[in-house]
């Protein structure tokens, strides 16, 4: 039998329910609510970072509504508990309590469309239950309206949530809102969540709790969020893009306070999982996204897009897209170049202007300037690709792809073909416009079409015809 690592034992104490089987009627999307993105992400990953990062690995997420689309984006990193029909979030949560077997101490209540939930607040609301049947968090908003209220009494003691529609004028006035998350005793919910009465609408509401719990003497604690944009509830397009900013703006800020200038934080989009090193300029319209890192000192934008890439030290990108690369220090990428998946740059090479790798390793201090394609080659150190030179990478007859190999110090003259698999020996050289079919050698000149391989000497050789000689010569772009 298999040793039982600690990880088999997922922390039984505590787990999370996160209501998301509602419809989302207002979004008007053919997606789920909680799969709409924000900060590039889907709303639902960013409420499970929040209980991931208060140390709750446990997570059944209720679905209904479009729940098919759901359980394919998720997977198994979640369990679920179906809700149909929805008769509120009563019985939302009351779909999951079958799952929580053994019953957790603490059960976190949390919705799936409040994406600006921080792992703090997560925490604190868990640090406040002790002793608590429920621990509410609320918020004090200016506008109201919609939310349930948080009904104190005399003494200021939380003594009942009123919902937006069934509220006296009097209570309509109280700004303190209930933002809809919780953390429950879950001995107290478990044996208290099937005496909640149906609503007027039919529905059992879990905010009934509240009064039930007060009635038996059991202790309620409100835990006021810090900022109120943390509930922020997504329910249509125009709150998305409120949330989307707000996110944006936080991780802007966070990437600032670990020292990188961000000239404008407004046309600047750092997914969470952005790692950026200290004192690069990050200019106007980059997006850096998925699993990026950015090295220190660098220059990133304008406009540039650089996706799950790693970028070293001291480069510069200058309008260009990085997708899925690895750029080593002191690089220059740009203007208008791309680098695509499995592109690797070694240190101090230049990729300029309209200049496109993909699956290619280019060695230290290769010079490759204008309007040139590397696809499924390897170009040693110290090599200049004269502009537009192209790698013929794929035979249109087989329809297979074929590598290129090229050596150190290569001299490829302007608009070089290189029809591949072919390969190019150190110290090299081919001549404007040579179409190479065949190795070259090391140390050899081609040129032509068809290129012939020739002597490199001082002018000494004769050339193959007076045509490759006018369409030969070293004369690259640089
Ligand atoms: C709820 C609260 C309200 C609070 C507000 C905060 C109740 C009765 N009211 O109101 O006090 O101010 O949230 O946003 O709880 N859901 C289900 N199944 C259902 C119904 C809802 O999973 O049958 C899920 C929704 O997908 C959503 C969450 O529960 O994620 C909240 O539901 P919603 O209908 O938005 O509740 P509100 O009426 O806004
Ligand atoms: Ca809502």
């Amino acid at each position: 039998m298999d040793d039982l690592s600690e990880s088999d034992y997922p922390d039984t104490r505590l787990a999370a329910v996160i209501l998301a089987a509602g419809m989302g009627t207002r979004m008007r999307s053919g997606l789920p609510k909680i799969l709409h993105r924000v900060a590039g992400e889907p709303l639902i990953s960013h409420v499970l970072d929040a209980a991931h990062g208060a140390g709750v690995s446990g997570v059944v997420l209720v679905v209904g509504h479009l729940r098919g689309m759901v359980m394919a984006a998720l997977g198994d990193s979640v369990r679920y508990a179906v809700q149909e029909p929805q008769l509120g979030t009563g019985h939302a949560l009351q779909q999951a309590m079958t799952l929580l077997n053994p019953l957790p101490d603490k059960i976190v209540v949390l919705c799936g469309d409040t994406p600006l939930l921080t792992s703090a607040t997560v925490s604190r609301m868990i640090a406040e239950s002790t002793g608590a049947a429920i621990v509410v968090l609320s918020a004090g908003i200016p506008d109201p309206t919609g939310y349930g209220r948080i009904v104190r009494d005399g003494i200021g003691s939380v003594a009942a949530i009123v919902e937006d529609a069934d509220a006296t004028a009097a209570q309509r006035s109280l700004t303190e809102i209930n933002s809809g998350l919780y953390c429950f005793d879950g001995g107290w919910v478990a044996a208290n969540l099937g005496k909640i009465g149906q609503s007027a609408k039919g529905e059992y509401y879990l905010t009934d709790l509240v009064a039930l719990a007060v009635a038996q003497g059991m202790v309620v604690r409100a835990v006021l969020a810090e900022d109120p944009a943390e509930v922020m509830g997504v329910n249509d397009r125009v709150q998305l893009a409120e949330a989307d900013r707000a996110m944006r703006d936080r991780l802007c800020r966070r990437l600032m306070a670990s020292g990188v200038t961000i000239v404008d934080p407004a046309t600047t989009y750092a997914g969470k999982q952005v790692s950026v090193g200290a004192d690069t300029v990050i200019h106007p319209g980059t997006h850096l996204r998925g699993r990026t890192v950015i090295g220190e000192r660098c220059e990133i934008g304008p406009n540039s897009i650089i996706e799950d890439s790693t970028v070293g030290d001291e480069c510069t990108v200058l309008a260009s897209v990085l997708e899925r690369c690895r750029v080593a220090g002191g690089v220059s990428i740009g203007p208008f170049s791309h680098l695509r998946p499995g592109a690797e740059i070694a240190a101090g090479a230049k990729i300029g202007n309209y200049a496109e790798v993909k699956n290619s390793t280019v060695g230290e201090g290769v010079q490759m300037h204008h309007f040139s394609y590397l696809g499924d080659a390897e170009v040693g150190e110290g090599t200049n690709v004269g502009a537009g030179t192209i790698t013929c990478n794929f035979d249109g007859r087989t329809r297979k792809k074929y590598r290129t190999r090229i050596g150190k110090n290569v001299f490829l003259g302007s608009d070089t073909l290189l029809r591949a698999p072919v390969e190019l020996g150190d110290g090299a050289q081919t001549g404007a416009g040579a179409v190479v079919t065949k190795d070259v050698p090391a140390g050899m000149l081609a040129v032509g079409v068809p290129a012939r391989i020739k002597q490199i000497g001082r002018g000494g050789e004769k050339p193959v015809s007076e045509e490759t000689d006018r369409q030969g010569g070293v004369r690259g772009g640089s």
